[in-house]
């Protein structure tokens, strides 16, 4: 899972993968690579670690050449090293890649029985090994690339690079997206179309199977059966804007701290969608003959599928199937073809989602992509595009995009219970005129930041903490948990209240805190006792509540917290904020990587 470019240009090619490179670090960090061609020759530099290891490389080192190819790895086969960190380079053949090479194995056996020494621990370099030998038995540089891809199985991006070949980069893709960047006299090969935004915003998107022939001059494409094939050119609406960090001292925080805001947009946007101009609206969804939803997505998205369960199920009696996207395709589901499938995913990218997606596809009745980066797989190849309005979300743990997906479906879930005659009149202006002061709200639990930095330093002294919430704040107890994970190395777990006795209150001491996420709603008795059993075996509670639940719990609690009141509806979107903030500042604290946290990328580009 990995980020791949390629520049055919007009000027030095390093300094321009870089800048492209720095744009597609959120597919991984664990190495970067680029090779580039100076006078006919293969050149390369590779370094393990950030980009900024390898930028310093090259400051020491640099390579010249207007023709070049870039990577940034998360590592999969290999570990993260320098030796595994591509481009791939085998004689004449230097190759990048993004996906997973399911046959390398045999490739690899294949390949050493007749002479070739592997240098690496990686799938990759099986293709380019089995590049090398074709070029060696006499083939073309496109014949040979072709020839190699037409060998691979599993999901790859991959672009060859070629010596003596100043003005051929050769892309090939299946199941992995490779996007064509049409330039002024440059051409680029890409991963997505961020990475070219800074060059050109002329892009076509290759289609699975395709092997793209790219020169100077242009692009010649040949599909999966080796026709060649028209792929359109459109005009990507990519922000590349380099986006610092302001005042704050992690993008993390800024982008915690931009959600009133982009509330604010999501509800000027959807409430003139959904209310106003009606029907006419692309992204406004018949829900009258639906039998079923179906929502997935992966990690914080899914946790967002799961607060939408609850709505859709609540305020629109619509029954709801909810899988994590990597267990739905291979659970292999019986689907309604009169339901409508939501796949959530702030990059769009994300590879089980997009395997989701394309599953149900076969089936349902339409297919909904709730998505931020709008130019994404996901959103070209569903029916609906529901932009979460979030704008670019460089952090690695998702905070703002959470709010802004759980923004929008609650608007799906209010006008499908409109459609549907489950929601009276009255209770959907309510629903809405709450989304309309929410942002307000969520300002003011932002202002309880320095009161849970205080708590948080205490939090950073802990080895594990339990998360715990009912009805729709148990998806709220798991974001917690995956967040302080994430980002403190701390291990949590999110539970449901009610599974508390059954099992994992054996963990409950004095140093392992418990985390009651517990708004007034008609569930806070329940939790309430819940949170009894802690305290009467000794545990310490952090509760998070409002005025009148912490009016109600006076017993002991180690730290409350007091939220405003907010509808019921929309209290998860609320009751997030605090437990980002828990995350961020015991992260903080203990000084670990925030943005960028070991082992993680920001989008999984593989399964
Ligand atoms: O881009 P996506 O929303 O599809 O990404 C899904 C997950 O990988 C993502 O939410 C992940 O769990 C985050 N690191 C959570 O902070």
């Amino acid at each position: 899972m990995c980020g791949i470019v390629g520049i055919l240009g007009k000027d030095e090619a390093a300094p321009i993968l870089l800048k492209a490179l720095r744009q597609l670090e959120y597919r991984g960090y664990d190495s970067a690579g680029i090779a580039t061609i100076d006078e006919g020759r293969l050149r390369r530099r590779r370094a393990e670690g950030k980009l900024a290891n390898l930028s310093e490389s090259l400051a020491r080192d640099p390579v010249a050449g207007k023709t070049g190819i870039g990577h940034t790895r998360w590592a999969t086969h290999g570990k993260p090293s320098e030796e595994n960190a591509h481009p791939h380079q085998v004689g004449p053949v230097s190759i990048v890649h993004n996906g997973i090479i399911e046959n390398y194995r045999e490739l690899r056996a294949e390949l050493t029985s007749a002479g070739s020494t592997f240098q690496t621990e990686t799938d990759t370099e099986a293709v380019a090994q089995l590049c090398a030998r074709f070029l060696r038995d006499g083939l073309s540089p496109v014949d040979a690339a072709t020839k190699t891809v037409d060998r691979l199985r599993g999901s790859y991006a991959l672009c060859f690079l070629f010596e003596g070949e100043e003005d051929l980069i050769v892309g090939a893709c299946h199941g992995s997206a490779l996007v064509i960047g049409h330039g002024v006299g440059e051409m680029f090969v890409a991963s997505d179309t961020l990475a070219l935004a800074t060059r050109t915003n002329r892009v076509s998107y290759l289609e699975d199977g395709d092997i793209a022939i790219v020169t100077r001059v242009g692009v010649t494409v040949l599909d999966s059966k080796r026709k060649q094939a028209d792929r359109p050119r459109r005009i990507a609406s990519v922000d590349a804007s380099t986006t610092d960090k302001g005042h704050f001292r992690h993008y993390m925080l800024k982008e915690i701290h931009e959600q009133p805001t982009l509330l604010a947009r999501s509800f000027e946007h959807y409430s003139k969608s959904i209310q106003l101009i009606g029907d006419k609206q692309a992204d406004r969804i018949d829900y009258s003959i639906v039998d079923r939803i179906v929502l997935s997505g992966c990690g914080t998205a899914f946790y967002a599928c799961l607060v939408a369960r609850y709505w859709f199920e609540r305020l629109a009696g619509i029954p709801v199937d909810l899988d994590l996207a990597s267990e739905f395709r291979y659970r292999e589901p019986p689907l309604s073809d009169r339901s409508i499938a939501f796949f959530v995913s702030q990059s769009g990218e994300t590879a089980d989602t997009l395997s989701a997606l394309r599953y149900a596809k076969k089936t349902v009745s339409k297919t909904v992509a709730v998505v931020n980066v709008e130019e994404s797989s996901l959103a070209r190849e569903s029916d609906v595009v529901l932009s979460i309005l979030a704008g670019r979300e460089i952090s690695v743990a998702s905070t703002k995009a959470f709010a802004c997906q759980m923004a929008t479906l609650v608007w799906q879930a209010i006008d499908a219970g409109r459609q549907r005659n489950t929601l009276e009149a009255d209770g959907f202006r309510e629903i809405v005129m709450a989304l309309q002061f929410l942002p307000g709200l969520v300002s003011q639990v932002l202002d309880l930041e320095s009161r849970i930095a205080v708590i948080s330093r205490e939090f950073a002294t802990s080895s594990g903490a339990l998360f715990i919430g009912r009805g729709m704040m148990f998806p709220i107890a798991l974001e917690g948990a995956l967040k302080l994970k994430e980002l403190s190395y701390i291990h949590a777990e999110g539970y449901a209240g009610g599974e508390l006795k059954h099992g994992p209150i054996s963990l409950v001491d004095e140093k392992m805190p418990v985390v009651v996420i517990a708004p007034t709603d008609s569930l806070f008795e329940k939790t309430y006792s819940n949170m009894q059993e802690v305290l009467a075996r000794g545990g310490k509670t952090l509760l998070i509540t409002d005025s009148t639940g912490a009016a109600m719990s006076d017993i002991g609690c180690w730290h409350t917290l007091v939220l405003p009141e907010v509808h019921p509806v929309l209290a998860p979107i609320l009751y997030t904020i605090p437990v980002q903030l828990l995350a961020y500042h015991t992260a903080a604290t203990k000084g670990t990587d925030v943005d960028q946290p070991r082992n993680l990328a920001k989008s999984v580009t593989v399964e």
